[in-house]
Parts: C-alpha cells; structure tokens; sequence
C-alpha cells in the first residue's frame, strides 16, 4: 500500500509527490515549519492528505515545543494553527482538522504538557486511520453506482496520494474493480500540476488497473464517442447546496457529463462538506504561481512575461452532480436536504 504520509519517531514521513512518477522518494519533517512548507509547496496534496497532514504537523509543533506551562503551551498551539492555517485556502479538510485538533487541546487543557502531547499525536494518527477507513466506506457505497464495464473518466488525483490510502474517486473505482466490474479509467492528465498524468496514471498502474492518459481537452470528445460510461471525482470542499469546488477542470468535465448524459459522481468523506457555507460562491479559490501554467519541468512553454491565470481549483453547480458519495452513503439532490440527514449519520470508525 502506498504510504503517502505516516507519524513516524523521527518525524512526519511524506512521499514527495513533486517528483512522482519518475522518482519515488520521502522527505521527514522535523517542524510543523516544515510540514507548512510541504503543504505549500504541494509536495503532499489532495484535501484528506492536507487535513491529516495539517493535524500531524500540529502535534509535531506541540510535541517539540518548550513551553513550561499550560497557558504558554496555549499560546505556542495558536501560533502553529495559524502557521498551518495560512498554507493553502481551498480544501477545508485543513480547517476541520484545525478545528478538532483544537477541541482535543481544550478538552486535555488541564492535563500535564507530556499528556497533552500525547493526546495530540494520538489524535493525528486516528484522523489518519478514520480517512483509510472512510475511504473504503466510500468504495463500498460507490462500487455500486459504476458500470460492470467500460470507461470511466476521473480528473485530478483522487487516490491514495491524496488521502492517507485507497482514495476517495480512486477508492470507488478499486472498490469495483475487486468486486469484479471491469474498468478501464480514463485520467484526464489535469493542466498545470498533471496530477491525472503524473500521479492518477502511476497508482492505478501500480494496482493493474486499465488506465489511459488523455489531456485535458479530449474529455469531451471521449464522451461523444461514447468511451465513458461515468465520471467520478473527488472535492476540495462541498457547500451545503451541492456546489462543489475541486481542480480547475472539474466545471468543464461536468458540463460536458450532462451535455453527454452521462453521470457525474463526487466522492468526498464529510471532512470535505462544509454545511457551514451554503454555496460554492464564497469558496475561496487558491492562486497558484503562473509559472505552474508558463513552465513544464523547468522549461518554458510560453513567452517570458505574458499574462497567466492559474486558479488552481473551480466549482461545479450542484445541479451538474448525480451524487454525492461519502463514507456515511449517497446523497442526491436536493443536497441541501440530503447532505444534512446524513451528516447526522454515526461517524465511520477506524479499524
Ligand atoms: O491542488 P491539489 O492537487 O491539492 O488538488 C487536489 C484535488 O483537487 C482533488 O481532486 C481533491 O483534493 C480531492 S482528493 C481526494
């Protein structure tokens, strides 16, 4: 399995997914400066990864701070939660692990400091353990809704990478492909970071599942040959109406799914659905370096100094969306109705 972030003695361990497919290698964190950095810099990504990474990266921060006392410890707490907090704006799962991380130090508050320490650490493996297990509810619920066989489309990485394992879209598709069904998935390969090329292609071909890379614009023409039978995605965060932000693409993929009538699916645990936010308008939208969008591996593919756009995530209307599938079952539309009655489902444990 791929160990994409773990809590180890030494640090936290990610898998630099910068350098992915052509080198697999790991970096170690030693500060909660330097898992801010690695969240920054996307070397781990993907919402579920970030809110976990986030929570590890806290209860580093905490477990090598010096405080001497509580309301020291208080304050050293803040300040990394806002280091972290600043990191990347869009994938909510980063403020929900803020906001448990805070609730476990409140409730430990008048503990001793190696006991609150503790707590921390134990609360950022279990995150990690919930997201597996989440995942696999996920696939379960999800299995069902993809073809027995053919095309399915997927955009971005929403795989192992981008959670702590099995993948929320990624999850479904091996959730039916064990159960028999044969997939072939199409990767968008996801302009500019290629994280369809890069990362969808290498851990789905690692497992042995058909896969095929086409750039972003042949999505549509793919659809109208009628090589894709479903689509499903991942989310960066969910508005309680539907509407769902996840990678600059995902809009086009949708409209041209009903265009198609074929049916697009979210995969999401309720990490990612914000029913504090009623709809995608005021999702706010992270603003990514232009020359993500001007260089390919260095090399530049457009003039020197030309004007770039590079909003690294859209939102897709609710109204586009087939289903919502999340580890506690599947939500339809209306969203603002079904995503409530679920969230007031029991939590999946982990295992
Ligand atoms: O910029 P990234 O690579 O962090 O964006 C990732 C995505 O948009 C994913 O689709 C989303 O986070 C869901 S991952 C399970």
């Amino acid at each position: 399995m791929i160990k994409t972030l773990e809590w180890t003695d030494s640090g936290v361990r990610f898998i630099d997914q910068t350098k992915l497919p052509t080198e697999e290698t790991y970096v170690t964190c030693k500060t909660h400066e330097q898992v801010a950095d690695v969240i920054r810099k996307m070397v781990v990504r993907g919402a579920p990864a970030i809110g976990v990474a986030a929570a590890m990266g806290i209860a580093l921060g905490i477990k090598n701070s010096k405080a001497a006392t509580g309301a020291e410890l208080k304050q050293e707490f803040e300040r990394i939660c806002d280091l972290i907090g600043k990191t990347r704006p869009t994938a909510v799962n980063l403020f929900w692990a803020i906001r448990r991380m805070r609730q476990k130090f409140e409730y430990f508050r008048m503990r001793t400091i190696p006991q609150i320490k503790q707590e921390l650490i134990e609360e950022a493996q279990r995150m990690h353990a919930e997201d597996i297990a989440a995942n696999q509810a996920m696939g379960r619920h999800g299995a069902t809704l993809m073809p027995t066989s053919g095309g399915v489309l997927t955009h971005c990485n929403a795989g192992a990478l981008a959670t702590c394992g099995y993948g929320t879209a990624l999850g479904v598709i091996r959730a039916a492909v064990e159960q028999g069904k044969k997939i072939h998935v199409y990767a968008d390969e996801t302009r500019p970071f290629l994280q369809g090329s890069r990362l969808t292609a290498w851990e789905l071909m690692k497992d042995g599942i058909p896969t095929t890379v086409i750039s972003d614009n042949m999505a549509g023409a793919m659809m109208k040959q009628g090589k894709i039978g479903a689509i499903v995605v991942g989310a960066d965060r969910i508005a309680a109406n539907g509407d769902v932000a996840n990678k600059i693409g995902t809009y086009t993929v949708a409209v041209l799914a009903k265009e198609h009538a074929i049916p697009f699916y979210v995969a999401a645990p309720f990490s990612t659905i914000d029913l504090e936010t009623s709809n995608g308008s005021t999702i706010p939208i992270e603003q990514r370096n232009a020359r993500e969008v001007t260089h390919i591996a260095g090399k530049a593919i457009a003039p020197e100094g030309v004007e770039v756009e590079n909003p690294a995530f859209d939102v897709t209307p609710g109204k586009y969306v087939t289903a919502i599938i999340t580890e506690r079952g599947i939500a339809r539309a209306p969203y603002n109705e079904s995503l409530r009655k679920l969230a007031e489902e029991p939590a999946v444990a982990s295992i």
